[in-house]
């Protein structure tokens, strides 16, 4: 009847089959055809019950984002689903792949639900800064419960088929054909006969609700919210199904979606969903991929071993290569001793841990390297020691074998030039933990062959990893606007600012924590060891550490760390020591606002940004944006530091940063060309294309 929405006989059973790849969205073109489909079915004498299934890899996977900030066209998913809870014969929803969102709430929809094996479902609207918007916070509770229903909102996490019926999410979990298995549950229910009661109808788990209880729950998730707008929202909906009628709830949730959607934090997060998946696209749709199926890695450091977990999760063998016995025993150790802690903590079944330490094997012999098909090098940030790591894989690795250099700051071209082949080298800078962080900044040589290059995004996304092309400079995108980011920093102590206004600055802002935060949680030994070797000095750092403070793991760092805790606790003894610095370099202080922090650590970065995306070591602004996000807790409600200079405004960014450049004349606040076209124009792309 459609190409999107066709109907079948099956006895009389019919099937609705939805057909709109790649992910079933429920776009308009879906809706309306759906809507006439179903009045015709209501009211068709031959039929006895309706199934609603879905062609291609997956059920419904929610509304179409795309139409989001646009005008509604009618149909709305509301319509669809309340025109489906009019019929009275028994609708199935039969649900493989994902039903998310949209998809889900058209499954509440129907009578019962029924899953393949492997089928998730879930509501992950607050991922993109919303609360499900077509009934789902007023009918998921009537289902499973308020507090299951409200943890899988506010999570934004999908369950498995089985844990769906446990909780009565779904009513059956059917192996074998899926759809011809929905089909015959269908008929047998037309068989039993009705009346079959809607979702909307059902109000026992309701009628249980401790509001009181509720409120504890809610109160909790809106500490932990940081600033987000959504999670607030999805509670505070949720609380309208348990204390209003179910049409009042239904009007709430839509109130509070239409003021989301409408909001900066959702546009934010609607751009860094697409921009993901814009960022793992390479030029060359027709590249062939090359055969990844052993997985080397050098070094079983801090990032070695983290590296090998992510390979090793992703379903990989992996040779772990190290200079002695008793390194690579220490790697192994810490790599069983991490998978042991997620098994204490119930992420990780004790097969599954058995399962991936049988995909490791050690060794120190180079020669062991000949069979794997990518081989990614994680030794000491040393440009001598890389290249001669290179200049022996060189001599042992297979023809076409990717040799990957996990390097933070050194030239990638260097390094490929110690082989003979540098159209197979490229740079793979995971970050730490690599075996949880997702992002993954895949740096792109001068020479790198682009099959490589798409070959390890394709297995960058395969293992679960947030992939950014990016070129060769000095800490590619993230670490060297990172930089730009702290330049200010020491300056801002010495004029009159306290670590902890500059942290409370940031995480107002929305970061996690601050940079003083961050510093003392890895530890403030790394960076001082790292300017000493290249004859730098940071005063007030450098002193800490000659203290020995050294950060959280030494109890005192720029704060005090009491009893073994890790809350950060102000040390007078630290401000005491920023004001004699600043006296003796003659510098008086003064009061320091929030703004003027932002003005001289987040200007800077947006700045480094412009002059990245000018040099083309970033293909767009949003591959920046998906960095900051993923790789240093960037606020995702504000979309990442590109996205976030719209919101600002560059002409404000621009005239802030000429005023701090006149004062300091330095460079970090010279604004970018970019950036000034960018304050002209309006967006990046056309000032990039300007
Ligand atoms: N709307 C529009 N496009 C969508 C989409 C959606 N809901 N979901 C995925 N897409 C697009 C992607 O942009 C991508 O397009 P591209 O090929 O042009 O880049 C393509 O579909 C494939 O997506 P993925 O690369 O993400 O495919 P995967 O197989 O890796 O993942 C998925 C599939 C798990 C379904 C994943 O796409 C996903 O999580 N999608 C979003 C699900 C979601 O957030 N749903 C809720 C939407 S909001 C909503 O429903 C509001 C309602 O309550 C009113
Ligand atoms: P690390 O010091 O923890 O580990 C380095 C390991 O390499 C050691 O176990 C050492 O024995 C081994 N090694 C040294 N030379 C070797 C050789 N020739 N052959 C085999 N193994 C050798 O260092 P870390 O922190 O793991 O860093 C490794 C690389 O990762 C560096 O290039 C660093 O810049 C980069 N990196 C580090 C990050 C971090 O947060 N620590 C983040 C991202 C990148």
């Amino acid at each position: 009847m459609s190409d999107f929405v066709s109907v079948a006989k099956h006895g009389g059973v019919a099937v609705v089959t939805i057909d709109n790849p790649p992910v079933n969205a429920m776009s308009f073109h879906v809706r309306e055809p759906l809507h006439q489909a179903l009045a015709v079915l209501r009211d068709e004498p031959s039929v006895a019950a309706i199934v609603i299934a879905c062609a291609g890899r997956t059920f419904v996977a929610g509304a179409d984002i795309t139409e989001f900030g646009k005008p509604v066209q009618q149909p709305e998913l509301r319509a669809v689903i309340a025109l489906l809870e009019t019929i009275a014969k028994p609708t199935v929803a039969a649900i493989h792949g994902t039903a998310l969102g949209g998809g889900l709430e058209l499954a509440l929809g129907c009578h019962f639900r029924v899953a393949g094996a492997r089928a998730k479902l879930g509501l992950p609207e607050v991922k993109l800064g919303l609360l499900p918007g077509g009934g789902g916070t007023v009918r998921l509770p009537r289902l499973i419960g308020v507090e299951k229903a409200l943890g899988m909102i506010v999570s934004g996490t999908p369950i498995g088929a089985t844990e769906a019926l446990e909780a009565g999410l779904v009513d059956a979990v059917l192996d074998g054909d899926l759809l011809a298995r929905a089909v015959r549950f269908a008929s047998e229910m037309a068989a039993r006969g009705g009346p079959f009661t809607p979702v909307r109808d059902r109000n026992d788990r309701l009628a249980v609700a401790d509001l009181a209880a509720f409120d504890r729950q809610a109160a909790e998730l809106a500490k932990k919210a940081r600033g987000h707008e959504a999670p607030i929202a999805c509670a505070e909906a949720v609380r309208g199904a348990i204390s209003l009628s179910f049409d009042e709830a239904l009007a709430a949730e839509r109130e509070l979606f239409l003021k989301l959607v409408a909001g900066d934090q959702a546009r934010a997060q609607r751009h860094l969903f697409f921009a993901e998946r814009e960022a793992a696209k390479v030029p060359g749709k027709d590249l062939s991929r090359r055969k990844i199926a052993r997985v080397g890695v050098i070094g079983a450091g801090t990032m070695g071993g983290g590296i090998a977990m992510a390979f090793a999760n992703g379903g990989f063998p992996v040779t772990l290569l190290e200079t002695s016995q008793e390194a690579l025993q220490r790697g192994l150790t810490t790599i069983d001793r991490n998978y042991a802690v997620s098994v204490s903590r119930g992420s990780l079944t004790e097969a599954a841990r058995q399962q991936r330490l049988g995909l490791f094997k050690g060794s120190t012999d180079y020669a062991d390297l000949a069979d794997c098909d990518l081989i990614v090098e994680a030794v000491f940030e040393e440009m001598a020691v890389k290249q001669e790591v290179f200049g022996k894989l060189d001599a042992v690795a297979k023809p076409g074998a990717i040799l990957a250099t996990n390097t933070s700051y050194l030239d990638v071209n260097a390094i490929a030039a110690s082989t003979s082949r540098p159209q197979d080298v490229v740079g793979l800078h995971f970050f730490s933990p690599a075996n949880v962080m997702k992002l993954l900044e895949i740096v792109r040589a001068e020479k790198t062959a682009p099959d490589a290059l798409a070959t390890v995004v394709e297995l960058a996304r395969r293992i679960g990893k947030v992939p950014v092309v990016v070129g060769v400079c000095h800490g590619f995108v993230g670490n060297r606007m990172l930089a730009a980011r702290g330049a200010e920093s020491e300056a801002l102590l010495f004029e009159g600012a306290t670590p902890s206004q500059i942290d409370k600055a940031f995480t107002e802002f929305g970061w996690p924590m601050g940079p003083f935060q961050m510093g003392d949680l890895a530890g403030l030994d790394i960076g001082w060891r790292n300017r000493k070797a290249r004859g730098l000095t940071a005063v007030i750092a450098d002193t800490l550490c000659e203290q020995g403070r050294f950060g959280q793991k030494t109890g005192s760092g720029f704060y005090r760390y009491e009893n073994g805790f890790r809350t950060p606790v102000p040390d007078p003894e630290v401000e005491a020591l920023i004001r004699a610095k600043a006296a003796e370099k003659g510098i008086a202080r003064r009061a320091i606002d929030a703004d003027e922090i932002i003005e001289r650590t987040l200007y800077p970065l947006v700045n480094e940004g412009a002059k990245i995306l000018e040099e083309k070591i970033a293909a767009r602004a949003s591959d920046i944006d998906v960095v900051w996000v993923n790789g240093y807790g960037f606020p995702v409600g504000k979309g990442g530091p590109m996205f976030w200079a719209g919101l600002e405004g560059a002409g404000k960014i621009v005239e802030r940063l000429d005023h701090w450049h006149e004062r300091t004349a330095r460079p970090i606040f010279q604004p970018a060309p970019l950036l000034r076209r960018m304050a002209e124009t309006g967006t990046w792309e056309a000032a990039v294309g300007g």
